[in-house]
């Protein structure tokens, strides 16, 4: 069969590239062997949402008295929450499926590779099946990162090792957790499993949890954990793992503790392997498909998309430059940015960022202007979080150009958004002080940071 745009991967890059490819007029085919929405959808964004949905909604009964809310017999079902994330997964995934069936694009559900070129273009292995692509689009994404640590292969056979995947699909929570890394998912379902009873330890091998976030607004998100229970051994290296039992090296000292089960999460690597990239020569970049702004690779009609390219690995950038390719695709003149691309770890409570902090600014030897204030300041933050913490960070040029923005609150993955809009369109504080916020909104902080801008 021959199509105009062959897609290998089914996830948010490879979905949302077929869906505008499709819509555009071209023949596309994806190639998917596992199930379409890729990790995001199956076993990453939407599964852990629903899940920190659940306990959000137990911490808020199990804290109510605070809020004159008062509970009593109250039990949160980690079987009942998995069933129902289940459920999520499905209705949206059949989403993602009649989406490509409306724009008629093929489903191929078996792994695809690369053969190399026929006289159409490029020839791929779809299973049994052999498709022939006047374009080719990758986007095979990334899976976690394996490291070399003695025990973890045996762990993971055995199943006291678990990665994102099957660990959102456990049906009895364990009563002791150990979290290897503390970037995003490990936080993330630090925050699930200790909301709803389990004992969690997470080891970070640096000095500091949640990567390369503002390390203020990091280390304040941690104290909220180890409120919640969660105990964290940073600056540790693990060293070996045997069943039941974690060995890692702090201050020069070997210590050890005991867990039912692990969670490995200490980053992830692109999909690059035995997928045939060699039969085109198409470069790599490390492990990553090596792209340009407008995600071509070094093979003229091969562009890469999502996680694969090894850029930033999230989803809503994988949407974005999946559109890219398309429109380059179809001769629209388009191109990625990254410098305004938001992140969140979905924490309760959540922690969002985009653009520069505050110390990459100073790494940069950027001459910057920060305004801090604390989120109550939002009105409805305040009505909102009794006890709560939460601070913002504005940083702007020494003009008041906007260059980035941070916030430990919840709602803030909701409004991060506006800031990275400030950031592209480059506003300034003075442009921003005349937009209109809705009141009362937690949004209102931003307004309130730019007003102290001079
Ligand atoms: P990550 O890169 O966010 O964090 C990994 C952490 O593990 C780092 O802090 C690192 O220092 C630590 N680490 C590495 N090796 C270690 C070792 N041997 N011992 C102890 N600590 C070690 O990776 P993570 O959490 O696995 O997430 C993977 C990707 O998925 C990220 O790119 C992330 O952006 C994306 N993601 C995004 C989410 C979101 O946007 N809310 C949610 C979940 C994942």
């Amino acid at each position: 069969m021959s199509y105009d745009l062959i897609v290998l991967g089914g996830g948010p890059a490879g979905y949302l590239a077929a869906e505008r490819a499709g819509h555009a007029g071209l023949k596309t085919a994806v190639v998917e062997e596992r199930s379409l929405g890729g990790v995001c959808l199956n076993e990453g964004c939407i599964p852990t949402k629903t899940l920190l949905y659940s306990a959000k909604l137990y911490d808020g009964a199990r804290h109510g008295e605070k809020y004159g809310v008062k509970a009593e017999g109250l039990s949160i079902d980690h079987a009942a929450v998995v069933r129902r994330k289940n459920k999520v997964v499905r209705l949206l995934t059949a989403g993602v499926k009649s989406q490509l069936k409306a724009v008629s694009a093929d489903v191929f559900s078996a792994r695809g590779s690369i053969l190399g070129r026929d006289t159409e273009g490029f020839l791929v292995a779809a299973g049994e099946e052999r498709l022939s692509g006047r374009r080719l689009l990758i986007a095979t994404g990334s899976s976690a990162a394996i490291v070399p640590i003695p025990g973890v292969r045996e762990g993971l056979e055995s199943g006291f090792v678990l990665t994102n995947r099957e660990i959102l699909d456990l049906q009895t929570a364990p009563e002791r957790l150990c979290v290897i890394g503390g970037g995003v998912i490990g936080l993330e379902l630090a925050s699930y499993f200790s909301s709803i009873g389990t004992q969690v330890s997470v080891i970070e091998m640096l000095d500091h949890i949640a990567g390369e976030t503002d390390g203020e607004l990091a280390a304040l998100l941690q104290a909220e954990l180890v409120k919640k229970g969660v105990r964290f051994e940073l600056s540790a290296r693990v060293t070996g793992l045997e069943p039941g039992t974690v060995t890692y090296e702090k201050d020069g000292e070997k210590q050890s503790l005991s867990c039912d089960r692990v969670l490995l999460s200490i980053g992830r690597r692109p999909n690059t392997e035995g997928i045939g990239l060699e039969a085109l020569g198409v470069a790599l970049s490390g492990r990553a498909v090596a792209t340009d702004e407008r995600m071509r690779t070094n093979v003229p009609g091969v562009w890469a998309a999502g996680d694969v390219n090894g850029k930033v690995m999230l989803a809503h950038t994988a949407y974005r430059e999946a559109e890219v390719a398309v429109n380059d695709m179809l001769g629209i003149e388009d191109s990625m940015r990254y410098d305004a691309i938001p992140s969140v770890i979905y924490t309760n409570p959540e922690l969002s960022s985009v653009g520069l902090t505050e110390q990459e600014a100073q790494k940069q030897g950027i001459d910057y202007k920060l305004v801090k204030l604390p989120m109550n300041y939002a009105g409805r933050y305040r009505a909102e979080n009794e006890d709560g913490r939460g601070i913002m960070k504005l940083v702007t040029d020494p003009a008041g150009r906007i260059l980035g923005g941070q916030a430990l609150a919840n709602y803030s993955s909701e409004f991060i958004v506006a800031l990275g809009s400030f950031i592209g369109m480059g506003m300034t504080a003075a442009q921003v002080q005349k937009v209109i916020f809705p009141h009362p909104t937690v949004s209102e902080i931003i307004r309130e940071a730019v007003f102290q801008c001079e």
